[in-house]
């Protein structure tokens, strides 16, 4: 099977970054979002992100042109009706997830593989909703998008091989390293990687370390870019405490319970970078 038209749905931080790295790599692909203003936005960001990229020499104009040329923008989802690979981007919620598939179910053609960039719900809930479920896959892809190499590629318990195939090789069209995961609460990368941060704020919580020195022992010591409390204010608390919810309800085992500091955190609103407070100030 060969993909020709992409569609991404929702604009936000990873569907925009999503739709920039199909078009850079010379895919057609419709950016669609319900809300207007957020499809402007974000493709108003990829176009600016284009530019940078020519700016510092690693594009050509001619090849800023031809992304740009390859990508538009609709908030009709019908329009998905000559797609082959749709990537949903859309909230972390599961009744919302499960409406787009269904709806795109409907609309797609028949052979069209849909995947879906959830950080953490099971692609297997989701497959089940369509009658294609052997077409359903996970592609989860890291923030930011046009900078971070993996995508994870999570089978649903239903997905075929065939389909693995063709996302596995577009994921290397696109520059991207795939990983092969299966579908089990937070996959691989969440699963390692969200613990380490709940542990950081346990560690925290329990005057063990300041904030800043907890980022100072993983950074220096562990030689880690950004350390878990900087990395977690970028993630957004909610999203890590969600997360962590997931690996706690999914295994039933304390080891993945929130630390309580996290839980204060996201009630009072301090949601890390996006909301101005979390472990650091960024007013
Ligand atoms: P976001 O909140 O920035 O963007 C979501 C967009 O979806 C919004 O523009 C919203 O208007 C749109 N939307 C909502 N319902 C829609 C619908 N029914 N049809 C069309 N558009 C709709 O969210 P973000 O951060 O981009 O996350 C999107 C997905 O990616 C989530 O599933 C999240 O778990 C996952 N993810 C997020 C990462 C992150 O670091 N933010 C990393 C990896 C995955």
């Amino acid at each position: 099977m060969s993909v020709n038209q992409v569609m991404v749905i929702g604009a936000g931080q990873m569907g925009a970054g999503i739709a920039q790295v199909f078009a850079q790599s010379g895919l057609k692909v419709k950016l669609n979002d319900m809300n207007e203003e957020a499809l402007n936005k974000g493709i108003t960001g990829i176009e600016k992100r284009l530019q940078r990229v020519v700016d510092k020499g690693k594009l050509t104009a001619d090849e800023q042109a031809k992304a740009n040329e390859l990508l538009s923008g609709t908030t009709d989802l019908n329009d998905a009706s000559d797609c082959d690979l749709v990537i949903e981007a859309v909230v972390e919620n599961m009744d919302v997830k499960t409406k787009v598939f269904q709806s795109l179910d409907e609309i797609t053609p028949a052979h069209a593989i849909l995947a879906s960039n959830t950080s953490s719900l099971p692609i297997t809930e989701i497959a089940a909703v369509t009658k294609r479920p052997s077409q359903v896959i996970g592609m989860h892809f890291m923030n930011p998008v046009p900078v971070m190499k993996l995508v994870e590629i999570i089978r649903a318990i239903q997905t075929s091989d065939e389909t693995y195939q063709v996302i596995e090789e577009m994921t290397k069209k696109l520059n991207k390293a795939p990983v092969e995961v299966n579908d089990l609460p937070g996959f691989a990368a969440n699963r390692i990687l969200m613990p380490m941060i709940n542990e950081a704020i346990f560690a925290v919580h329990e005057g063990v370390a300041s904030v800043e020195d907890v980022d100072t022992v993983m950074k220096l010591g562990m030689n880690h870019p950004m350390g878990p409390l900087t990395l977690a204010d970028f993630i957004g608390l909610d999203t890590c405490l969600y997360i962590m919810e997931v690996l706690h309800d999914g295994f039933g085992d304390s080891k993945y319970r929130p630390c309580p500091l996290l839980r204060q955190y996201v009630k009072a609103g301090w949601l890390g970078k996006k909301s101005g407070r979390g472990f650091y100030s960024y007013e």
